[in-house]
């Protein structure tokens, strides 16, 4: 992470991260279960995955599971985490084939065992990967960021630098836009520190039906911004 120089014109760029919102309603317009939006949502997730190596990007995160999202009924938890259960051991092959680097941003490991133990697995065998997919689970950005000043003071000094180099994403590329789907106009507790000088996009697309052309029309929208960094 950290501050870039003023590069003038946007640029290309690197670290897109997205707040997946809008299954519920999805699922609802069609008098279906939350839960068919949600795998449907999971079929949008490895749409956009394929489509993260075209577009040069080198990081994709995505707001899979908050740490307020254990408030949802227990059948809805249950049938998130299965999701994750699925889609890691149907796409785990995919993702080394095609050099996707697994990642995981939050406090995913006090989730169950079994998945800390089929995520813990999946990040070794997608480590020499080279874009990376950061998935957010059990997340909330200002648990990260009191994690980060915890361990910034125990080494000593809590400054703007020691916070971002104890942050979850430490290794991750500063991140360059921030979009959210399905209409809401809100962060949600989701990369609150990265987001310092993110370009923020909030479209009403509902998350199922977001395709790879939508991102690349949010990439193309951002190349034509100005990115000041609070210069002038
Ligand atoms: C928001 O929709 C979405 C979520 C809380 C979870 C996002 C999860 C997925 C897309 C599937 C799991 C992801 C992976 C990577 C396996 P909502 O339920 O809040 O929608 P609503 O606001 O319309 O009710």
């Amino acid at each position: 992470m950290g501050e870039r120089p003023n590069t003038g014109t946007g640029q290309g760029a690197r670290h897109v991260a997205i707040i997946m919102d809008g299954n519920g309603r999805w699922a609802k317009k069609r008098g279906l279960p939350r839960s068919v939006g949600h795998q449907r949502g999971v079929e949008a997730v490895r749409r956009l995955v394929r489509a993260v190596e075209p577009m040069g990007l080198d990081c994709l995160t995505l707001y899979a599971f908050s740490s307020e999202n254990w408030k949802r009924s227990e059948d809805e938890v249950d049938d998130l985490m299965n999701l994750m259960r699925k889609f890691i051991k149907s796409d785990l092959a995919e993702f080394i084939a095609n050099g996707v680097k697994l990642k995981i941003i939050g406090d995913w490991r006090s989730l169950a065992p079994d998945i800390v133990a089929m995520l813990e697995d999946a990040l070794e065998q997608t480590s020499k990967g080279t874009q990376t997919l950061a998935v957010a689970l059990n997340y909330g950005a200002q648990n990260e960021i009191a994690r980060a000043a915890t361990r910034a003071a125990q080494a000593g000094e809590i400054t703007t630098a020691s916070i971002d180099a104890n942050l979850d994403t430490h290794d991750l590329p500063p991140l360059d836009l921030l979009i959210r789907t399905s209409g809401e106009v809100r962060l949600s507790n989701f990369l609150l520190w990265q987001a310092a000088y993110a370009e923020m996009l909030f479209v009403d697309t509902l998350w199922p039906d977001f395709k790879p052309e939508h991102l690349q029309q949010a990439l193309d929208d951002f190349g034509t911004r100005e990115r000041r960094y609070g210069g002038r």
